[in-house]
């Protein structure tokens, strides 16, 4: 072991591993900041596509440039039709992470970008993969029920196209506006673990298909965009305000995870749960079930409370919280919001890839390749006498 390097048993928290120009935060203030602008204004004031749009290319787009865009986005949204036939063969059981992961991976045959490595490839590739997401998870919503999938329609935006696309139907302005903020809200967030898988491979200078696939897989994991299922699976199983209190100590006197809870960054509350939790309250009357929104504000008053007594630290909600409950509302399958978090976030990865590969090689190395402690054996002082298979 080299003395002079230090071992890190922390997941890398609190070092910067490189430059980047994408987004900011400052989790002792539960501040988020994308290319400069504060998350609260992008989530009142811009579309899902105007973030795209200055994620991609570092400036807010003005009118004529976001309806270029729009209409770009729009010709992309279509898979090809080996595509849908070959999501007709998966098992109906398939997680939709997994169908999304390979989905990725399927993509890359059908796009001879992948051949290139040029910004003005990965900037194409990054356009199809972001019209291509809810497009692949709307489909497999339908496949998986044995129903045909539906086009993408020429007349909607992205977020409304994904709630059509799945259920067939139009959603209202409010339902479609709620669902864009949600995606706003989730499309960019520094360097965490999804979006630094997909810029770990990115630096071999593997295609950006590669680099995406591995952002899903890392987004899939219940500690990070898989926290959302858990939280909704939490509600329902709480059930009614009045057994959050006795739900809460149980889980902590077992050792247990509370999700939606807590967070590798935060130290006060994450900005996104205030956003979203009127959200998740307005579906909630919408729908004539508030009691999801009504549980989830118990148990964020009475989980800050005992861990607080229990563990004398202070626990804040994270962008899954409320999120869970909203989605719940909008009828979204619980298996589906995790891929929601991913249609949102292919934007940002997909930024990170581009900036990994063609704008950040100068403020970091090359290739990213940190070391491991072995705590593994020796046969004593040296190394183990290999004895062949026959004399073992
Ligand atoms: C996200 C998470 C992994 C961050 O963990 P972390 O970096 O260890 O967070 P902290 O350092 O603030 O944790 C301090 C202590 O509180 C515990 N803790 C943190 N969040 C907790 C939660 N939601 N439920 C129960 N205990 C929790 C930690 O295990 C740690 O305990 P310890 O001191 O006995 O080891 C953790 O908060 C968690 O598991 N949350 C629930 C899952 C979730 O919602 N994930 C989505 C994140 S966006």
């Amino acid at each position: 072991m080299d003395e002079c390097r230090p071992i890190l048993n922390t997941g890398l928290r609190g070092f910067k591993v490189a430059s980047s120009r994408i987004s900011d935060v400052d989790g002792d203030i539960g501040k988020i900041v994308y290319r400069g602008f504060l998350i609260q204004d992008l989530a009142a004031k811009a579309s899902f596509e105007e973030v795209v749009y200055l994620l991609l290319y570092e400036k807010l787009p003005n009118k004529e440039e976001l309806k270029a865009f729009e209409a770009r986005l729009s010709a992309e949204r279509h898979l090809p039709a080996e595509f849908i036939d070959a999501l007709k063969t998966r098992p109906k059981y398939a997680l939709p992470m997994d169908i999304l992961q390979a989905g990725v991976a399927m993509l890359a045959h059908h796009d001879s970008d992948v051949r290139e490595l040029s910004d003005e490839a990965a900037s194409r590739m990054a356009i199809k993969l972001i019209a291509k997401f809810p497009t692949i998870m709307a489909a497999w919503g339908r496949i998986r029920n044995n129903r045909e999938p539906v086009d993408p329609s020429p007349d909607l935006g992205h977020a409304a196209n994904f709630l059509y696309m799945l259920s067939g139907e139009v959603p209202d302005d409010e339902v479609a506006r709620f669902f864009d903020v949600c995606l706003v809200l989730h499309a960019e967030h520094t360097f965490n673990a999804s979006t630094f898988a997909a810029r770990e491979v990115a630096s071999t200078r593997a295609h950006m298909y590669a680099a995406v696939a591995a952002g899903v897989g890392s987004l899939s994991g219940e500690l990070h965009g898989g926290a959302n299922v858990r939280v909704m699976e939490m509600l329902l199983k709480i059930g009614s305000v009045d057994k959050v209190e006795d739900y809460v100590t149980a889980q902590l006197d077992a050792g247990k995870v509370i999700f939606g809870l807590g967070h590798a960054v935060y130290k006060v509350d994450d900005p996104r749960a205030h956003i979203l939790a009127p959200m998740s309250q307005k579906m909630g009357e919408r729908t004539g079930q508030p009691q999801w929104f009504e549980i989830s504000q118990e148990l964020e008053k009475k989980g800050k409370a005992i861990f607080k007594e229990r563990k004398g630290i202070d626990i804040f909600t994270n962008v899954d919280f409320y999120s869970a409950s909203l989605y719940y509302s909008m009828g979204i399958p619980l298996d589906f919001f995790t891929p929601i978090f991913a249609i949102a976030r292919i934007a940002g990865w997909v930024a990170h890839v581009i900036e990994e590969q063609f704008a950040g090689a100068a403020a970091k190395p090359v290739l990213y390749r940190p070391e491991s402690e072995y705590v593994g054996d020796y046969c004593g002082p040296d190394t183990c006498e290999f004895v062949p298979l026959e004399d073992r």
